[in-house]
């Protein structure tokens, strides 16, 4: 999918489509209404008949309007124009793309980027609109025999806005939504392979291949020998019920100067996650292929920073393991010890996620990161909490959970912080060991970070919990590609922030 900038006025675009918006009360957007006045009150005829409201969903598809030089006219619902937010915008410009896609036109010229959203400037309507499209138009199709069973003609979307003073930035904003987007795509694809295919293995080729893509990408595996000699015991006993090995992933994005600390991203990447001896029931293990989401995202984020060629150092770190039963599985109720010399009592063989992060976050410390940020499909209590919407986000550095708020807004792939209070520690307190795996029944999207703290004291760090976020479950189970667009987000504002 191509995607471009222009500054121009729609009834003399040479378009195959050219895309507009009407409100609710059937209300014309500025585009639609100029186009009205050169069509000599077409449209307005037409929304008086009562063929278009204007509601969020609600489309026409006209074609061969007078005075217009564009073979076809698409008029999209918007809903009401006082209370249009962002989340409504790329509704709007998702369901633009799916209904283009169905045309047969191969190219469109959208007046959406044109829509009126309080507080949000041309470069950001044109870099959400590039990346809701990307996601919309996204299927699955790596496992299908018969490839590309739909043929899709739509190869090119010419974004509109009002002011040509903005085009530079909104230039910049199509090369930004265009990596973040084809990345977001990146991580969904290794999201969405099964379990037998994505392995930890699998997983080291894709960052290999990335090395072998990008000079300033360089790579080192770590195998479960050399993290046995380093005294990863709390990470290998994850992997030690599984005839998969471990690998712990290190991928270095080099940027910067070579004196500038890193940025350091580390991700889950639990190929599996059957629960081990603690087994999961069916149900619940269902979706555990997307256990390894957050390694997925760390390594997909990286790759922006390297297409986008960022000024910075980043390094992601992938824990990748499976998680299974067997006659050499860790049993509840051990005790191993991890990097950091702690001793860990593993009450719940299915807390592996926490197991397999503190010993890489350990590791992380040679790096000498000025942050540190963790993500993972930690806890079922983060979906309970706060469901599909928003990734959990605890961090023991306020500025840096700021900055990823912030980040989360305008990528609108949110995040929401939740308290690492001293109060909910005790709750790891084990008999046995320095601490246990498990912290009960209460507030355990708050306990697992609590857990993964202790592991966390030496840097600023933040941990971003996606169990709800990076997937779906259920006949629709598929990936999201979260949270590339926050941690991408993210890279680019310190980037911004460094030049000024
Ligand atoms: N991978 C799961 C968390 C998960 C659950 C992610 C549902 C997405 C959807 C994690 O390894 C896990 O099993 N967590 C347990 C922790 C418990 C044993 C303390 C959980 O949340 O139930
Ligand atoms: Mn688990
Ligand atoms: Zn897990």
């Amino acid at each position: 999918m191509e995607f471009s900038v222009k500054s121009g006025t729609p009834e003399k675009q040479r378009s195959s489509c050219l895309v507009a918006g009407v409100f609710e009360g059937r209300k014309l957007s500025q585009p639609a209404q100029t186009l009205d006045k050169a069509s000599d009150g077409y449209l307005s005829s037409l929304l008086r008949r009562g063929d278009l409201e204007g509601k969020l969903g609600q489309y026409l598809l006209l074609h061969d309007v007078p005075h217009v030089l564009a073979d076809r006219v698409l008029l999209i619902g918007c809903g009401k124009e006082r209370t249009l937010n962002d989340q409504q915008y790329r509704q709007i410009i998702q369901k633009s793309t799916k209904i283009l896609a169905e045309t047969g036109a191969m190219e469109a010229t959208s007046y959406l980027t044109d829509l009126p959203l309080k507080q949000r400037q041309s470069d950001w309507k044109v870099k959400q609109a590039v990346e809701a499209t990307l996601d919309a138009l996204y299927q699955f199709t790596a496992l299908k025999s018969k490839k590309d069973p739909v043929k899709r003609v739509l190869k090119r979307i010419i974004w509109n806005i009002s002011s040509r003073r903005d085009l530079n930035a909104c230039e910049l904003a199509v090369t930004q939504g265009r990596a973040v987007g084809n990345n977001v795509e990146w991580a969904k694809n290794l999201a969405n392979l099964p379990a037998n295919i994505c392995t930890p293995d699998y997983l080291a080729e894709q960052a290999e291949a990335l090395a072998a893509q990008y000079s300033s990408v360089s790579v080192s595996v770590l195998g479960q020998k050399q993290m046995e000699e380093m005294g990863m015991g709390a990470f290998l006993a994850v992997a030690q019920g599984s005839s998969r090995a471990a690998k712990l992933i290190v991928a270095h994005y080099h940027g910067g100067a070579n004196n500038q600390e890193p940025i350091a991203l580390v991700g889950k990447g639990i190929t599996f996650d059957s629960g081990g001896l603690s087994l999961k029931p069916a149900a619940n293990m269902m979706s555990m292929k997307y256990d390894m989401c957050g390694a997925a995202s760390v390594l997909a984020t990286l790759k922006v920073a390297a297409e986008l060629k960022l000024p910075l150092n980043v390094i992601s770190l992938m824990a990748c393991a499976e998680n299974m039963p067997s006659g050499n599985a860790s049993r509840p109720d051990d005790v191993v010890k991890s990097l950091s010399g702690l001793t860990i009592e593993i009450a719940n063989t299915d807390a592996e996620g926490r197991l397999v992060l503190c010993d890489t976050l350990t590791y992380c410390e040679r790096f000498n990161p000025c942050v540190v940020i963790d993500v993972a499909t930690l806890t079922g209590s983060c979906v309970v909490a706060l469901g599909q919407h928003a990734s959990g986000l605890l961090s023991n550095h306020s500025p840096l959970a700021n900055d990823l708020l912030v980040a989360g807004e305008y990528s609108g792939d949110r995040a929401w912080q939740m308290p690492l209070w001293d109060d909910y520690q005790s709750q790891l307190d084990s008999p046995v060991a320095d601490i246990c795996n498990v912290g009960g029944p209460e507030a355990g999207v708050i306990t697992a970070a609590c857990f993964l703290s202790r592991f966390t004291k030496k840097y600023n760090w933040a941990h971003l919990d996606v169990a709800g976020s990076a997937f779906r479950t259920g006949k629709d189970a598929r990936a999201t590609g979260r949270p590339v667009p926050l941690l991408s987000q993210y890279l680019i504002n310190v980037c911004n922030k460094q030049k000024s």
